[in-house]
């Protein structure tokens, strides 16, 4: 089976082809960074008219590297959600024109199960059920429960930035270009993690919530001062102690949590996806408490990309079939 993967949900414009489940023939993503850049975050409306103008261009490079052509595809699985409603739409129009067009079949996936995915496309042993997702990104922070590959009910998730947010921010501070999380990484290689006692927000009624507002604040008023009006200089090495103390207290919150999760649910595996699961400090860190398999997905799979909506969209095509014919 020849899947073609559509991803636009944010500000990555993707597609990959894949065959099966996890063989990847290509994985084309051409990102916006540089020109969402001068914003600090992603401008909406100029997501989605970028997408527009690189979606032609990105599918023939996916086909040309998969060595394929539209004909030869059996289904075309695109994000259907969550995200941004006018990259959404780009993406999903686009889809089904050339589903349309070329009369293949077209599954919708969810975006945050298609990350989680991407860590069962990168597993070379079989994943244990019930498992705990962890999807940490620019977007999203949330808790998960799958009872099985490709479902998911949402147990924990934050209350205001999401974790990749509070990274960029922190990085903002720290006067860092955007995206800010893999630098933030790369300072605090040389930091103190010890230094400053930072503190995550706790939601008391509900446990498996996240708060980094307060986290980000606390970081501002140690780079600005308590009135955070004036902007003192801050040394390499106090800047380098700011993100590794911050980095600590943010990947202690969403470990501790996750494996709260594992132990109130009765969870076998842990799979984690998303641009902050990039980090080698996370994984790290993750490693040396897990008491449970835990699963990452490759580095290549961390961000937005069309191969894990390909690879979710087989699954799920193959599952919806096979009921079929059981029926
Ligand atoms: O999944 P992603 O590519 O896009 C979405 O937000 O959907 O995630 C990007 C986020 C950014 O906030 C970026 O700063 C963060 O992932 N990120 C990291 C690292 N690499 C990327 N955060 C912390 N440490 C990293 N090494
Ligand atoms: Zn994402």
């Amino acid at each position: 089976m020849l899947v073609l993967g559509i991803e636009s949900t944010c500000d990555e414009t993707a597609c990959a082809v894949v065959e099966g489940e996890k063989t990847i023939l290509s994985n084309v993503i051409a990102s916006q960074t540089a020109l969402h850049a001068p914003f600090g975050g992603v401008f909406p409306e100029l997501a989605s008219r970028q997408h527009i103008e690189v979606f032609p261009e990105v599918l023939q490079q996916a086909l040309k590297e998969a060595n394929t052509s539209l004909e030869k595809l059996d289904l075309i699985a695109v994000a259907e959600k969550p995200g941004l409603m006018g990259s959404l739409l780009v993406g999903i129009h686009f889809a089904k024109g050339l589903a349309l067009g070329a009369n293949i079949p077209l599954i919708g996936v969810d975006h945050v199960e298609a990350h989680l995915f991407s860590a069962y496309m990168s597993a070379t042993e079989e994943i244990l059920f019930p498992a705990i997702g962890l999807v940490v990104s620019g977007g999203h922070t949330l808790l998960v429960y799958m009872s099985e590959l490709g479902s998911h009910q949402i147990i924990g998730r934050t209350r205001d930035d999401a974790l990749g947010e509070a990274f960029d921010k922190v990085a903002t501070l720290l006067s860092l270009p955007y995206p800010g999380g893999p630098l933030i990484e790369q300072l605090a290689k040389k930091g103190d993690p010890q230094r400053y006692r930072f503190k995550v927000g706790q939601i008391k009624e509900r446990p498996l919530d996240f708060s980094f507002s307060g986290l980000k604040t606390s970081v501002l008023y140690q780079v600005k001062g308590q009135n955070a009006h004036s902007t003192p200089l801050l040394s390499d090495q106090e800047k380098c102690d700011i993100a590794a103390s911050f980095q600590r207290v943010a990947f202690a919150d969403i470990i501790s949590k996750t494996l709260l999760a594992v132990k109130e649910f009765g969870c076998k595996s842990i799979l984690i996806g998303g641009g902050v699961s990039n980090s080698s400090i996370l994984r790290d860190l993750f490693f040396q408490v897990s008491p449970i398999p835990l699963y990452f997905p490759h580095k290549a799979l961390t961000q937005d990309n069309g191969a894990m909506i390909a690879g979710l969209g087989s699954y799920l095509f193959s599952l919806e079939n096979k009921l079929k014919v059981v029926n």
